[in-house]
């Protein structure tokens, strides 16, 4: 697709203008109100597509379109991930029960900006491992935003994520990763959650990209449904993920998905 404004880097990454921060500002604040409105229908009984239904129709009562609906063939407004489902769940009749763990993700397209976003929750009792499990994820997040600021590199949020991860003795999913975004939902560069320092493009100023590690109990290896969406720890094992779309500022990162509630981690 086409970009009228700004430039791409060598690596193919857009570097976008300081007027487009506030597109995606709106965009990714819709995502992250939407993802905070949601909380109050998670609890045991209810079936994952009634959450995605309620999504579906605050994005539209927005006025704005969910980047999901249509993408390859996808028919959601949300993908919802239960338990050991590491990512791009599909809603569904099945209801969730008493300490289920869901990670939702949204993603809205605002005057053609894309604002993607996910986070996870609890259906009734929250147990001790699932609590950790989703503490981690959440803190490997922000330790990799916290790595972002001109002049470092996309090794350097990966390592981040990966050192913090694996000495909690849990394991980073490896088989998908974090995209630029924008004007366009999946764009370069791929954002690894795992790395060396020093490894891999620059980043500058302008440059629009999620983070979105997926953490597993046990090992890291997934597998794809035949439904060729739903991707599963291979072991079983409980995955939780937590998603920001940032902007590389002058000095660091803005995080244009920020809860407006201040819920994006549920358990605090
Ligand atoms: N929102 C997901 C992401 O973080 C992509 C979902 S694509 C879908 O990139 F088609 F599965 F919805
Ligand atoms: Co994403
Ligand atoms: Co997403």
């Amino acid at each position: 697709m086409d970009d009228p404004r700004g430039r791409l880097t060598r690596d193919g990454i857009r570097i976008h203008e300081p007027a487009d921060f506030a597109g995606m500002r709106t965009a990714g604040r819709l995502a992250a109100k939407i993802l905070d409105e949601v909380a109050a229908l998670v609890e045991p009984g209810v079936p994952t597509e009634a959450l995605d239904a309620f999504i579906e129709e605050r994005v539209n009562a927005a006025g704005a379109k969910s980047a999901t609906i249509g993408y390859r063939g996808y028919q959601h407004a949300s993908c919802i991930s239960v338990n050991h489902v590491v990512c791009h769940g599909i809603p569904g009749p099945k209801v969730l029960k008493d300490g289920d763990i869901l990670n939702i993700d949204v993603t809205v397209i605002v005057d053609g900006w894309y604002g993607d976003t996910s986070r996870m929750y609890v259906a009734g009792t929250l147990a001790r491992k699932a609590e950790r499990l989703i503490q981690v994820t959440h803190d490997a997040l922000m330790l990799g935003i916290e790595a972002v600021r001109p002049g470092r590199t996309f090794g350097d949020i990966g390592a981040a994520i990966q050192t913090y991860v694996e000495a909690q003795r849990m394991s980073v999913v490896r088989d998908f990763c974090g995209h630029g975004l924008g004007r366009v939902f999946h764009a370069p560069p791929n954002v690894l959650h795992y790395g060396r320092p020093g490894t891999a493009a620059r980043l500058e100023e302008g440059m629009f990209f999620t983070i979105e590690p997926m953490v597993n109990l046990g090992r890291p290896e997934t597998k794809v449904l035949a439904d060729d969406w739903t991707a599963v720890t291979r072991d079983k094992s409980l995955s939780a993920q937590f998603e920001h779309s940032v902007g590389v500022t002058a000095t660091g990162a803005e995080i244009f998905t920020l809860s407006p509630a201040g819920r994006f981690h549920p358990t605090r």
